[in-house]
């Protein structure tokens, strides 16, 4: 174990975006290889665990190495996760493709079969698009990432009412049978579909530390308010800076996670005080994407 962070803070009465009635849900981060980690913590204890690993391409925070190496040790994080898994719980693992020699490797159909030897049951396979990356030259420049979204049972927490997103067209009525006449649509909006475009978190996006490929916190807050009921734990443990804690947390969920990098832990570590301080700032779940083309 490289270092150890744990406090609970209380949140002052001027923090925003909370939910009231839980006023100071705790949060465990370390500094920690997630294997050390996660054995620290009870069986069966997390509702929802929502990570992405390293996708071994050589980013600063990862020692590339063989594929067959990094599977192996994906599997080990994935048994290790499954054993945290409350039966009614939910594993989320955001990946994008391994890339080796301009061959593309995708990582969710590479690890979908270690979450199968588990007896976990898929879900959905989220689509998540965003405007920003790479432009390649050779192929497609890649615009889009996957999230499994596992559980371990049939028995799940799914609360579609809080991700609800607006009608395209909330005034539509039925025009025959029984109902005719009336809204033809949920008034609280409809389900926001397995394909997400939520904007990366790039140079110029109000949440952008120094960590290069971090998760915008809204990516995370619809998982929590879906897979997870209040006062639940979540954990991620590839924590980065902090993004699914803040996640938790601005929903009243306890957060727990770790990361091997000190530098990442300092981070989130500052902006979680930054969130009870009420002077963090997020991008809101639903806000449009920005289209410069006003289309
Ligand atoms: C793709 S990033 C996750 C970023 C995170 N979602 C966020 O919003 O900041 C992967 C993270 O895994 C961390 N990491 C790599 N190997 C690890 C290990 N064995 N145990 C814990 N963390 C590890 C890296 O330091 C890196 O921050």
């Amino acid at each position: 174990m490289i270092g150890v962070k744990c406090e609970h803070f209380g949140m002052k009465s001027s923090a925003k975006n909370v939910i009231p009635f839980i006023k100071n849900p705790p949060y465990t981060i370390e500094c920690s290889d997630n294997i050390d980690f996660m054995r620290s913590l009870k069986k069966e204890s997390m509702n929802l665990i929502i990570t992405s690993p390293p996708y071994n391409i050589g980013k600063e925070y990862e020692r590339r190495t063989s594929l067959d190496l990094y599977i192996e040790q994906q599997a080990s994080t994935i048994a290790e996760a499954v054993r945290l898994l409350h039966p009614n719980g939910s594993i989320c693992w955001q990946v994008g493709n391994h890339v080796d020699d301009g061959e593309v490797f995708p990582l969710d159909a590479i690890l979908y079969g270690i979450f199968k030897q588990h007896g976990l049951k898929l879900r959905n396979r989220i689509v998540w698009t965003f405007g920003h990356g790479l432009h390649c030259q050779r192929r497609f420049s890649g615009r889009h990432e996957t999230i499994l979204w596992f559980t371990k049972s049939d028995d799940y927490v799914f609360n579609l009412d809080p991700v609800r997103v607006p009608s395209k067209y909330p005034d539509k009525k039925h025009f025959k049978g029984p109902n005719r006449g009336e809204l033809s649509g949920n008034p609280l909006g409809k389900n926001p579909s397995d394909v997400w475009d939520i904007p990366n978190v790039k140079a110029n996006h109000v949440e952008k530390t120094d960590h290069p490929c971090q998760f915008p916190v809204a990516l995370v807050e619809r998982l929590v308010l879906a897979l997870t009921n209040l006062g639940q734990s979540v954990l991620d443990p590839y924590l980065g800076v902090g993004s699914s804690a803040i996640a938790a947390l601005k929903h009243g969920r306890m957060a727990f996670g770790c990361d091997i990098t000190q530098q990442y832990i300092d981070i989130a570590s500052d902006r979680i005080a930054r969130f009870y301080a009420g002077e963090l700032r997020t991008r809101p779940l639903n806000k449009p994407v920005y289209d410069p083309n006003g289309g």
